[in-house]
């Protein structure tokens, strides 16, 4: 796909993947590269703008992250942001210190409309700082273009050669217009024609694949979840009955999912093999009580029941695999080539007999998996839906499983799924754990001995850390009293007040 493109390097800052997304959402195309990246890497891009990302080091320091000086020479215009600017700074020849008063958080800021990136931008306005080093001194040919009460540098430009830098974070949300400024970069400084669009994606994938394909068999593993849905859409597009999807119904889907996975690829052209294999990952699992080995027997048995299916369609020449932008960079600081490890399809390289790997969503982000998805007219559910482990409800059941617990956490993740999302509340992931407790209660005038059910509710934007979410009393009223007088089997309804760290999101 010929595109404009903006290099994001990458100085290590906590938002290198916001920034690329931000950008993205312009609808400008964008890679994030690690700080090291050689010119001649950088320069094959043929970057039409190039963003230095923030980053904790001190720019003084001697082996602070340097990128290859020859950047400053391509003659492509560069934003500097926060660690950015201050190296942008001291590469040109101003100096940048440790200020007696650090900055942190919203901050009132002053722009100078003189440049082009406070375009309709309002001043004064607050911004998001996160710094304690600032630019003491702006290098020859640098003028100062915003300020706030502690920081007299608080964005620099030089015009002539297109350099510009920031000391607060235009790609956070608290920063009013920050993506105005991002726009403003991209489209007045870099004339970008925003040719990014996922319409234009889907076509040249379409076209891309083909090509690879030839008149080849493919091979994709459907777990249901967004990645593999748009993934499997893509290629059916692109090579129709050529592609046979293989859909392992483990038994540990939540309600009516496997219903639904099949009922939106079934008529769609493709070889749809769904597989219903409750009964033998149920005997696996018989009396195992232990998640590590839970999980490791649902990965070891669904590459099995995989191959088996597999290996009926003879030889195929290309196997799917859904992996996205973020498992890149953060795997390899956008230079290493991994296959992300996921619980579903990990492992199914050295099973199944194919030539090569296609990985569609490679360059994309999350939310751009999503939008490709509705391109291809997928239903949202399946578009919007939340992450959901490999193993599935195996390790939301706490304890041994049985076709009982995990009927009963079925319904009650169906109720507690239907409350929340109606609740106001913007969670990132919820669901119904169906505990090992079992506790007293009593139901009309009898003793009842049955399971006790957490609520987990959490709003995340990495799921690498996650805040539990504030739910009105009204909501967990009603998920109490639904839980109890709709569900068979449970007396008792408890809510995880836990963040992450230091719980995990996932009970087990
Ligand atoms: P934890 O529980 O580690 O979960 O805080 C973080 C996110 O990862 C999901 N998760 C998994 N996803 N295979 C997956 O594909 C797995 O084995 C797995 N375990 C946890 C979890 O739902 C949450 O979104």
């Amino acid at each position: 796909m010929d595109k404009q493109t903006v290099i994001v390097l990458d100085f290590g800052g906590q938002y290198n993947q916001l920034i690329a997304r931000r950008v993205r959402e312009c609808n400008v195309y964008c890679e994030v590269l690690p700080f090291h990246t050689p010119i001649e890497r950088i320069r094959a891009y043929n970057p039409v703008g190039i963003i230095f990302t923030g980053g904790p080091a001190d720019v003084f320091d001697d082996n602070s992250p340097k990128a290859d000086p020859a950047i400053f020479t391509l003659g492509v215009p560069v934003l500097g942001i926060c660690y950015g600017l201050q190296y942008m700074c001291q590469a040109f020849g101003g100096q940048v210190y440790s200020a007696p008063v650090r900055e942190y958080g919203k901050t009132g800021i002053w722009y100078d409309a003189r440049c082009p990136l406070f375009d309709d931008v309002e001043s004064p306005a607050f911004c998001w700082m996160s710094h304690t080093n600032q630019v003491k001194t702006v290098p020859n040919g640098f003028e100062i273009v915003a300020h706030t009460a502690d920081c007299p540098v608080a964005a620099m430009q030089d015009p002539v050669r297109r350099m510009y830098g920031v000391q607060f974070h235009p790609e956070v949300m608290h920063t009013k217009n920050g993506e105005k400024m991002l726009h403003n970069f991209l489209y007045k400084v870099c004339g970008c024609t925003g040719d990014w669009t996922m319409s234009g994606y889907a076509q040249a994938q379409v076209a891309e694949i083909r090509k690879k394909v030839g008149d080849g068999k493919v091979l994709l593993a459907l777990s249901g979840g967004v990645d593999s849905s748009v993934a499997a859409a893509l290629l059916s597009r692109a090579v129709g009955d050529q592609l046979t999807c293989i859909f392992v119904d483990t038994g540990m889907m939540r309600k009516n999912e496997g219903d639904e996975v099949q009922a939106a690829f079934e008529d769609s052209g493709m070889q749809f093999i769904r597989v219903n294999a409750e009964a033998r990952f149920l005997e696996k699992l018989k009396g195992v009580d232990d998640p590590e080995r839970k999980r490791k027997i649902i990965g070891e048995e669904f590459i099995r029941v995989f191959e088996a299916e597999a290996k009926k369609l003879g030889r195929v020449d290309f196997l799917v695999q859904g992996t996205i932008y973020p498992d890149i960079i953060e795997s390899g600081l956008g230079d290493a080539a991994v296959i992300k490890s996921h619980h579903n399809v990990g492992g199914l390289p050295n099973y199944v007999d194919f030539k090569e790997i296609i990985e569609p969503l490679r360059p994309l982000f999350k939310d751009e998996v999503r939008a490709l998805g509705r391109e291809l007219g997928l239903p949202e559910y399946l578009v919007t839906r939340q992450p959901f482990p490999g193993p599935g409800l195996a390790i939301r059941v706490i304890g041994e499983i049985t076709k009982e617990k995990l009927e009963i956490l079925r319904e009650a993740d169906a109720v507690v799924r239907e409350e929340i999302a109606g609740c106001g509340v913007d969670a990132n992931q919820y669901f119904a754990v169906l505990t090992n407790v079992r506790s007293v209660g009593v139901m009309g005038d009898a003793r009842t001995y049955d399971y006790m059910v957490a609520v987990r509710a959490v709003s995340t934007t990495d799921f690498m850390t996650a805040d539990y979410c504030k739910i009105p009393y009204e909501t967990l009223d009603k998920i109490s009293s639904r839980l109890v007088n709709e569900v068979q089997h449970i007396n008792r309804v408890v809510y995880d007040i836990t963040s992450k760290p230091p719980a995990t999101i996932e009970w087990e």
